[in-house]
């Protein structure tokens, strides 16, 4: 395969890190093995964006609707989202920006405040923007966004002819960082359930049948090649 040309890579990618339950499955294993592995592949694919030179990337790992889920199954995303909540402390080194992108009091009142301690430690690292989207929803992001901005207006801070596309993504959990350029998603899914609406205006989709597990550092080379060929119009000509 062509090695990736550096000039086109995207600014921001989005992972919809799916099919975890199905490789699980697919090994007659309990589903909570893959998201296990999928947790492995998170933190090779972060460790390979940073490297190759891309600024933000945004990994969906808890979906406001998540929470539908099996007990032990949602028992097992805290206990690997903990677990990385511990290692990351050790990142400065890393030299990467960690955000949470969603309603952290749903986390409990310790877990979210080690996500905000987290935030504010690595505020000041700009070698990558590390965003983990958990009790994220895209709706739930406008929501949030509509509501601030309601509340402004009430107090009179804003008038209505100050509500611009500027205004909602900077009320946005994804404030100061730019749009996504391209969203992957694995596991033959062809949809966008619910994550970065916003975000995702003028991003390009790249779909491919790899469960998430299975999904490797050169597949990614396989989806920057396959971008980079794009051309992006933004509704122009
Ligand atoms: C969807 O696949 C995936 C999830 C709901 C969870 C994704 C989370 C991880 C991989 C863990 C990430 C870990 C850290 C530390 C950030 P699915 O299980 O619904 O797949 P299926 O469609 O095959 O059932």
């Amino acid at each position: 395969m062509a090695a990736v040309d550096k000039e086109k890579l995207p600014v921001h990618i989005g992972f919809i890190m799916d099919g975890n339950g199905r490789w699980a499955q697919k090994r007659g294993m309990p589903r909570k093995m893959g998201h296990r592995e999928g947790a492995r592949t998170f933190r090779k694919i972060a460790k390979y964006c940073k490297k190759i030179g891309i600024k933000y990337v945004t990994f969906y790992a808890f979906s406001t609707e998540n929470w539908k889920r099996p007990e032990d199954e949602v028992k097992e995303l805290m206990r690997l989202f903990n677990e990385y909540l511990d290692e990351v402390q050790d990142y400065a080194k890393e030299n990467t920006r960690l955000v949470f992108l969603g309603d952290k009091s749903a986390f409990g009142k310790q877990m979210a405040e080690r996500m905000t301690e987290l935030e504010k430690s690595s505020s000041g690292f700009d070698g990558m923007t590390l965003m983990l989207a958990m009790n994220y929803g895209g709706r739930d992001d406008i929501l949030h966004a509509v509501r601030g901005i309601a509340d402004m207006a009430a107090k009179k801070e804003i008038k209505l002819s100050d509500i611009d596309e500027s205004l909602v993504s900077s009320m946005l959990y994804t404030k100061g960082m730019p749009d996504a350029d391209l969203i992957i998603r694995p596991s033959g899914e062809k949809r966008i359930s619910n994550f970065l609406l916003w975000q995702s205006a003028y991003a390009e989709f790249y779909f491919t049948d790899t469960l998430w597990p299975d999904f490797t550092e050169k597949e990614l080379d396989a989806a920057l090649n396959d971008f980079a060929a794009r051309s992006r119009r933004f509704g122009g000509v």
